[in-house]
């Protein structure tokens, strides 16, 4: 007899009776707690349930009269799925080709040993916008940097001539790469690697925008290093932007020493600091980006690694590969979703947007100077940092924004990151800065 019982759709999907439509901010919260892994903290007593525009979420809230399972209100999207969704949620421009190639054109897996049509729209597209040689495509986020460190390992020993196993990459210390074990191995966040050991051994670190650093170990160990990878931007540290000299002397050390520049834009590519990709903010030319996140427009998860022709091709056939990893469907989201950035110019509305906000941020530090440190932030990848004091904490901040209608997230305990999607209007971010004044005047 069967013990698995599914019906329904939307509201009306049902598991084994439970309809889940009936259920309200705590009964999910337990469901959650109950059959789900503890690696996440979601912000207590919301759900979100549909999108109602590009930055809109509709979310469900416990009813104050108790009378019903729960009550709808509209939030603020600040933080666009940690910049996955730049292009606004459920973009035109992505969602009708993803529909039209899932009802017309019908193709939607293959694997990589049989060639589809949407493979070379792919390559020519993000060539195209990344204005580098070749691309390999791959599917979670995490998975580019990864990539990016076999393809330096490989080139290291191929054709910078490394001894057998002795490569070795050099990361930014606060660095976030993602979960995986190179991930955590080059992580310096000790929440992210506790017991988790043993780590790959070939990673060094040293300290983000610090170029003499650098310049140390390159000089002490560069025969033996294979690439810097960083990110240009420090998403996840706390929207660490650095110095504008400072990636170019990075450029210019690496070529020195013969060492791959390695970037990785998974949260900052795809025309969220105001550039397609951020290191054009610096005047650089990586010899690898890593690109996730907003590449597949938040319709599907689309990541990928493009970069030099000589470094792409160390690869051979059997030496890395991914079921999913530019099969028709995420090619084809792909394309729209660059055409998306393209055509709706998301990185002017970012740096306009952008600077919006900075001007709200501003404004409350010039209210509240004792109690923010600073704005921050480059494009619509933005944060404030509030003084570490008492009374003063990032996640308390977040839920009363939510109690406002915005919905952002604390990145560290004193500074909240705000990244909304590239199509959020002159309103939107005003509705934002008024909650955040609010918000710090409550404190
Ligand atoms: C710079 C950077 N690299 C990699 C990742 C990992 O991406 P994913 O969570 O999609 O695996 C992230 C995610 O936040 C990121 O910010």
């Amino acid at each position: 007899m069967d013990t698995l019982n599914i019906s329904g759709y939307g509201d009306d999907l049902t598991i084994n009776g439970v309809r889940i439509g009936d259920l309200g901010p705590a009964e999910h919260e337990a469901i959650e707690l109950e059959k789900g892994g503890q690696n996440y903290s979601p912000l207590e007593n919301v759900v979100v349930s549909e999108v109602l525009d590009s930055s809109t979420l509709i979310c469900r809230k416990p009813d104050p009269a108790g009378i019903k399972a729960y009550i709808e209100e509209e939030l603020v999207d600040g933080l666009c799925c940690y910049s996955a969704v730049n292009q606004g949620q459920l973009n035109k421009i992505i969602v009708d080709a993803v529909i039209a190639h899932l009802r017309d054109e019908k193709i939607p897996t293959v694997p990589r040993s049989i060639r589809h049509k949407y493979m070379a729209a792919f390559l020519m597209a993000v060539t195209a916008i990344t204005k580098m040689d070749k691309v390999v495509p791959k599917v979670a986020g995490v998975e580019a940097p990864e990539l990016m460190a076999k393809l330096s390992r490989r080139w290291g020993y191929r054709i910078k001539g490394i001894p057998a196993n002795e490569a070795i990459i050099i990361v930014a210390k606060e660095n976030f790469h993602g979960r995986s074990l190179f991930a955590i191995s080059a992580s310096t966040d000790p929440m992210s690697r506790e017991d988790f050991g043993p780590f790959l051994p070939g990673i060094e670190s040293v300290p983000f925008n610090d170029i003499e650093a650098l310049r140390k170990v390159f000089e002490a160990k560069g025969d033996k290093i294979a690439s810097f990878i960083v990110e240009p931007i420090q998403g996840e540290a706390g929207v660490i932007v650095p110095d504008l000299d400072y990636f170019p002397q990075v450029e210019a050390l690496c070529k020195k020493h013969n060492i791959l520049l390695c970037v990785d834009e998974v949260q900052t590519g795809f025309a969220r600091t105001g550039a397609n990709f951020a290191h054009q903010l610096f005047n650089i030319k990586p010899d690898l980006m890593a690109c996730g996140k907003a590449a597949g427009g938040g319709i599907m998860p689309v990541s990928f690694v493009a970069g030099r022709k000589e470094v792409i091709d160390v690869l051979t056939p059997g030496s890395e590969g991914s079921t999913f990893g530019g099969f028709p469907l995420a090619s084809v989201t792909a394309v729209f979703a660059i055409k998306a950035m393209v055509d709706q110019d998301l990185a002017k509305n970012a740096r306009e947007m952008g600077a919006r906000l900075q001007g709200h941020y501003a404004k409350i530090k010039a209210e509240f100077p004792g109690k923010i440190k600073e704005g921050r932030g480059a494009g619509l990848l933005t944060a404030f940092e509030m003084y570490d004091k008492p009374g003063l904490d990032g996640h308390v901040v977040s839920v009363k924004l939510l109690e406002k209608g915005v919905y952002a997230k604390e990145t560290h305990k004193t500074i909240v990151r705000l990244a909304p999607a590239l199509t959020i209007t002159a309103e939107g971010i005003d509705k934002i800065g008024k909650a955040i004044r609010e918000v710090i005047s409550e404190l």
